[in-house]
């Protein structure tokens, strides 16, 4: 598929990644049709949240990011598109911002660059090129705001992309089921 790999390493690997790409809708797909046949829910039906939590994660995504449970469910959907390594990703900038000491931002910047951004990275998330090598600078002087726009596109990425399908997911869809039998809202699906 990718030929004179030596001689155009960039070009090779952008197609990599379109292949990954596609190679993760296709399997999305599968993925859904599986879903919808079957009748066991993609997490335990065990866990009930009240129907305002639950109804809230639709209100924005904001809301959701806020939200523990909401962050849990969001995440074990990702997992199904294979793409749980942008929330991942976010999660560790979120984590990263609150830091404090200076030698600690500097340490963990360079261990989130090497498990997220940097090229074959174990956890590489979906950003271009340009941001990645920014990033890459940023790291030479770590402060808190190092990793602001990549963490920006991805989170721009997950809104666009991975929320709507997960709003439309049968499993949230049987929360909201769930979480209106039980909780104490009376409030109508809107
Ligand atoms: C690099 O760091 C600056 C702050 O020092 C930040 O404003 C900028 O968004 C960062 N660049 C990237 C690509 O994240």
């Amino acid at each position: 598929m990718c030929r004179g790999l030596a001689a155009l390493p960039f070009a090779c690997f952008e197609r990599a990644k379109e292949f990954k790409t596609r190679l993760r809708l296709l399997l999305h797909k599968t993925e859904l049709g599986h879903e919808l046949s079957s009748s066991k829910p993609l997490w335990g039906t065990k866990m009930r949240y009240s129907s305002e939590e639950v109804l809230g994660w639709k209100q924005s995504f904001d809301q959701l990011l806020k939200s523990k449970n909401g962050l849990s469910a969001f995440h074990t959907f990702l997992k199904t598109e294979f793409s749980e390594e942008n929330l991942e990703f976010w999660l560790a900038c979120e984590d990263y911002k609150k830091t404090r000491s200076k030698s600690k931002l500097a340490s963990k910047a360079n261990r989130i660059f090497e498990k997220f951004i940097q090229n074959e990275a174990p956890r590489e998330v979906n950003i271009d090129h340009e941001t990645r090598e920014l990033t890459r600078k940023n790291l030479t002087s770590a402060t808190s705001a190092c990793f602001d726009e990549a963490q920006a596109k991805t989170r721009t990425l997950m809104e666009k992309d991975s929320y709507p399908r997960f709003l439309k997911s049968t499993s949230y869809w049987k929360m909201t089921e769930q979480a209106s039998s039980h909780g104490t809202s009376k409030q109508s699906h809107t």
